[in-house]
């Protein structure tokens, strides 16, 4: 059985004072039933875990260097994530492969990088609009999960989230059955690459959801949760949101 997972990006949004979201979210959700992960910028990572307190939340990063300490200006290693208290780091979103050129190379290094930190890695994939206008959307899924993602790939360390470029930040998401295409065919290469662990995988998607269109989204098969930008930055909408995956 996989554990559902409710995942908030925060992207480069909040401040200090923005951390009472997370109160109002353990005020309503004092023992959630899914798994619930709020990835602040890192600068806010520790503040994040100290709210978080006892409590179920997992905080974690949204991107991490390959290597784990040197000359590398700027840079956060995935140990240094963990030393603050991350549990998760998002790698390959869309926006790093955009706005830093980030490969499948890179960003499985980054992946291996944040296993031997401990950190689960959330692997990011999803097709631009010219691409799915073009056909091509399974091909560049199949050829971002195979690059991206390690040999040693488990339910343990690993979560994989679909994430149509086309859908994030811009109000418009996959039908239902173009989503449950690409989730299926994400576990069918699961089960081809790594037979023992695919089942224990989960897939979340990612792009422009909402509360109004959340139930829907976790309705469809193979859908294990989902990675949430601009509705995860305000308990009043992650809220419901959570409540939708719990009710799925
Ligand atoms: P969005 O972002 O929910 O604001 O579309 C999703 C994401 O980029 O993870």
């Amino acid at each position: 059985m996989r554990q559902k997972l409710a995942a908030g990006n925060w992207k480069m949004n909040g401040s200090r004072a923005a951390l009472h979201e997370v109160d109002e979210l353990l005020r309503l959700h004092p023992e959630p039933k899914v798994e619930v992960l709020l990835c602040p910028p890192a600068t806010h990572v520790a503040w994040m875990r100290e709210r978080m307190g006892q409590s179920t939340f997992r905080t974690g990063g949204q991107d991490c260097h390959s290597e784990h300490h040197g000359a590398h200006t700027g840079d956060i290693s995935a140990t240094m994530l963990a030393d603050v208290g991350a549990s998760y780091v998002i790698l390959g979103h869309s926006e790093r492969r955009a706005d830093h050129g980030e490969t499948d190379a890179l960003v499985a290094a980054k992946v291996r990088a944040a296993w031997a930190a401990e950190l689960v890695a959330i692997v990011c994939v999803g097709e631009t609009e010219a691409e799915r206008d073009a056909g091509r959307t399974l091909e560049v899924i199949a050829r971002q999960l195979a690059g991206s993602v390690p040999d040693g790939a488990a339910g343990r360390n690993t979560v994989i989230a679909y994430e149509p470029v086309w859908a994030i930040g811009t109000g418009r998401t996959p039908t239902t059955a173009q989503i449950a295409e690409v989730h299926a065919a994400l576990r069918a290469q699961l089960h081809r690459r790594f037979p023992h662990e695919a089942e224990a995988i989960r897939l979340l998607y990612g792009g422009s959801v909402k509360p109004g269109n959340a139930a829907e989204i976790f309705a469809v098969a193979d859908v294990d949760g989902a990675l949430v930008g601009g509705a995860s930055l305000r308990a009043a909408d992650f809220s419901p949101i959570i409540a939708a995956l719990e009710a799925a």
